[in-house]
């Protein structure tokens, strides 16, 4: 994650989780039926759908083909971070903090958990990710060395400061081959962490489908009397 993403998602999320406990102190349960309230619930839907635009980009060869030329996958995840906040930031304001029916609270503990799995998600793949690159190129540099050495060596016929750094350098080798192990290990746990992610997400898309469809279908009954 880069450091400006960082700073201004996590001021988002900061901001978002002030707005889930003011529920303790606020209540408007007419807020949400009400124009503005409404405004904001498909403002915030709206947002939301974006989030799932990188999802079907980066699955789906021919839109990823079609869009790429446009727009990177990587400026997809920083839309779909800043839209899978600030979607259901919109969402909670709709609310108005009226938590009282199964699909309302659902939805909402879902929306929530989407995204707080998700940032947890971003924050620790980007240290391992990062983390990668740079002992990859820390073992690349070293095996060239222990190769170097190795042939120096050969040449040579065992000089004793020579033969130490060969063991120094193949000692580091083995260290830093470890590391990766670990990391590889964290990015195993990546992988698993983002099937839950997928699968709340998913989740959330069928509630907000639910929600959307009762808030249709309920109020065109009592708009009809
Ligand atoms: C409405 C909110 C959100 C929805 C519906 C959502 C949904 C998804 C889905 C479906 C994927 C799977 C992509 C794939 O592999 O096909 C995904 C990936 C991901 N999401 Fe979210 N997400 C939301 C919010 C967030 C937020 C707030 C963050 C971070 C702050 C985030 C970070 C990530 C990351 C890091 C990945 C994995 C990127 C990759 O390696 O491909 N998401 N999200």
């Amino acid at each position: 994650m880069r450091e400006h993403e960082k700073v201004i998602a996590s001021a988002l999320l900061l901001l978002l989780l002030v707005a889930w406990f003011v529920f303790l102190v606020h209540e408007d349960p007419r807020f949400a039926g009400s124009p503005l309230g409404g405004l904001f619930g498909v403002l915030g839907l709206l947002v939301m759908l974006v989030a799932y635009l990188y999802p079907a980009v980066k699955r789906v060869a021919g839109l990823r083909r079609a869009v790429s030329k446009t727009m990177s996958l990587g400026t997809f995840l920083e839309l779909h971070v800043f839209a899978g906040i600030l979607g259901p930031l919109l969402g909670l304001v709709h609310s108005g903090h009226k938590f009282e029916s199964p699909t309302g609270i659902a939805l909402t503990a879902v929306m929530l958990g989407v995204v707080f799995s998700g940032f947890a998600g971003r924050y620790l793949f980007g240290v391992v990710s990062a983390d990668v690159r740079e002992k990859k190129a820390m073992l690349a540099a070293l095996e060239q060395e222990y190769h170097h050495l190795s042939l120096e060596v050969a040449g040579s016929a065992g000089r004793g400061g020579l033969l130490a750094r060969v063991s120094g350098v193949s000692e580091a080798i083995a260290d830093v081959e470890y590391a990766l192990a670990t990391d590889e290990r964290a990015r195993r746990l990546f992988a698993r962490w983002l099937a839950v992610h997928i699968a709340l997400s998913l989740a959330l898309l069928a509630l907000l489908g639910l929600h959307v469809f009762s808030s249709f279908y309920y109020g065109v009954r009592w708009l009809g009397g």
